[in-house]
């Protein structure tokens, strides 16, 4: 029998993170993966295929509509589907076999198989078990289900798909119809919008993007519509049936209750995202859960059965990979001794759409509802230069700044490389920075970022260029 200080089960951004961690502070470390390869949802069906595939339609919506403008005439390049998902397929090999390398340079053994937990300090894969020190779950999440879809038994062939089917079509439909206008929903929606598909977004809310800044929102609505996408708001989505090839989703409007019916080629479920926690036994060892499903923990990740921590998706908070890396760091330093922590106020969110989509910190919603005094400034990239010569002027840098202290309490940006910039803001957070120490901090001409410091300027004196 095997003897480990920590097992982690599961190798997704949380658990590779912690694994490689754990090997790095000194503990003999294995983790648990099922699929064939490492990285989890995000390398292998997640964030990191879903770049692949904006970008490439990114490039092809450049040479559709700004080549001629630039002066680059000929005719627009054709999608050869087959090329860009072996495209999207290589960049996951790519970055897969990259977390194969680091296991082995930090000397992290990878035990291939599903794990359970028959007690504390044991992991079980196949026949074998395996004695730990320490257990890190970091199974991750699924697709939640939506009521009446039955995507499981569509996945393959296309039609009523999750967002992994969503990303291995057989082709380009002609229809698409997107349930459920978050990050997902609106990634892949404008993927195949942009690849020629026309797209229908049915969303629950009367807005897209739930707990997104308000004004970012209605923007972002805008300019995808722009782009194409229809969106069908207050409607709750009862069913979706395939006949003929087809699927028909029907929905109820939540203005007047009326049944209404949507037809389309393809069909995707993006309606959020569950714990995924399933075989590992939880139950039998009697560990918390909280009442959505979610592996209860306290504020080092220990949960309620000792030696066993959680992190990432399968515990509570956003479900985002950054997240999910960074507890995983910082639950390896609390097994190593360590004071491992992680700021929760200030974890970005970003979009990858075009334009790109960033927050950080509070909404003015929410700083509302708190009552908290506080001051706006916003920058739109038209009066970006460098903005503006890549046809991306149709945003805005948003900067929330307590009134009394000017101390930065949250940022939204709506514009071109959103999800680099915001990260300005972050560093700024974490040292409790002002607007106007980003203000009076020199950035480079002409980038994207003068915005931010122009946003910046914008809680004190003024905006230069607006
Ligand atoms: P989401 O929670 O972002 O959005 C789901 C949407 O579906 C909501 O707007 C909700 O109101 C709507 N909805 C729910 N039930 C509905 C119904 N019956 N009819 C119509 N609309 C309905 O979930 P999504 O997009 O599936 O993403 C799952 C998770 O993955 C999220 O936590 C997200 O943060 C994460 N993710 C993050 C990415 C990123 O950081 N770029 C990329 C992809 C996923």
């Amino acid at each position: 029998m095997s003897q480990y200080d920590v097992i982690v089960i599961g190798a997704g951004p949380g658990g590779y993170v912690a694994a490689i961690r754990c090997a790095q502070l000194g503990l003999k470390t294995a983790c648990v993966e099922g699929r064939e390869t490492l990285g989890g949802t995000c390398l292998n069906v997640g964030c990191i295929p879903s770049k692949a595939l904006l970008h490439a339609s990114h490039q092809l919506h450049e040479a559709e509509h700004n080549f001629a403008k630039m002066g680059l005439k000929g005719k627009a390049p054709s999608v050869d589907w087959k090329q860009m998902l072996s495209y999207k397929d290589d960049v996951i090999g790519q970055n897969t076999k990259g977390i194969e390398f680091l296991f082995k340079k930090n000397k992290v053994d990878w035990i291939k198989g599903w794990a359970s937990i028959p007690e504390a300090g044991k992991v079980k894969v196949g026949d074998e078990t395996y004695d730990a020190k320490n257990i890190i779950i970091a199974s991750g999440s699924e697709p939640s289900p939506v009521p009446g879809a039955d995507v499981t038994v569509d996945n393959d062939k296309g039609i009523v798909v999750d967002s992994t089917g969503a990303l291995a079509l057989p082709k380009v439909p002609k229809k698409m119809i997107v349930i459920g206008a978050g990050v997902i929903g609106l990634e892949m929606g404008s993927v195949y919008a942009r690849l020629g598909a026309e797209v229908e977004v049915i969303e629950f809310l009367d807005h897209i993007t739930p707990g997104m800044d308000s004004e970012v929102s209605r923007q972002f609505q805008k300019l995808l519509q722009k782009q194409g996408l229809k969106f069908t708001l207050n409607a709750a989505v009862q069913a979706v049936t395939v006949k003929g090839g087809k699927a028909t989703v029907t929905y109820k409007s939540r203005k007047d209750d009326s049944e209404n019916e949507a037809q389309a080629d393809v069909v995707l479920c993006a309606t959020g995202r569950r714990p995924f926690v399933d075989g590992l036994g939880l139950e039998a060892l009697g560990v918390e859960m909280t009442k959505r499903g979610q592996i209860a923990t306290d504020d080092h990740w220990r949960t309620s059965v000792k030696g066993i921590y959680a992190i990432g998706d399968a515990i509570e908070g956003p479900m985002l990979a950054h997240k999910a890396e960074d507890e995983g760091m910082a639950a390896a330093e609390v097994i190593a001794g360590k004071h491992g922590h992680v700021n929760y106020g200030v974890i970005p969110g970003v979009i990858y759409t075009a334009p790109e989509v960033a927050s950080v910190g509070k909404t003015e919603e929410q700083l509302k509802e708190e009552g908290r005094a506080y001051k706006v400034g916003k920058f739109s990239f038209m009066g970006n230069g460098r903005a503006k010569a890549v046809f991306q002027g149709e945003g805005f840098v948003k900067l929330l700044a307590d009134k009394e202290t000017d101390r930065i309490l949250g940022a939204h940006i709506i514009g071109p490389a959103a999800g680099d910039l915001i990260h300005e803001i972050c560093v700024g957070m974490e040292f409790g920075a002002s607007a106007e120490d980003i203000a009076l901090t020199c950035h480079a001409h002409p980038t994207f970022s003068e915005a931010v410091r122009e946003a910046a300027l914008a809680c004190g004196d003024g905006a230069i260029h607006a």
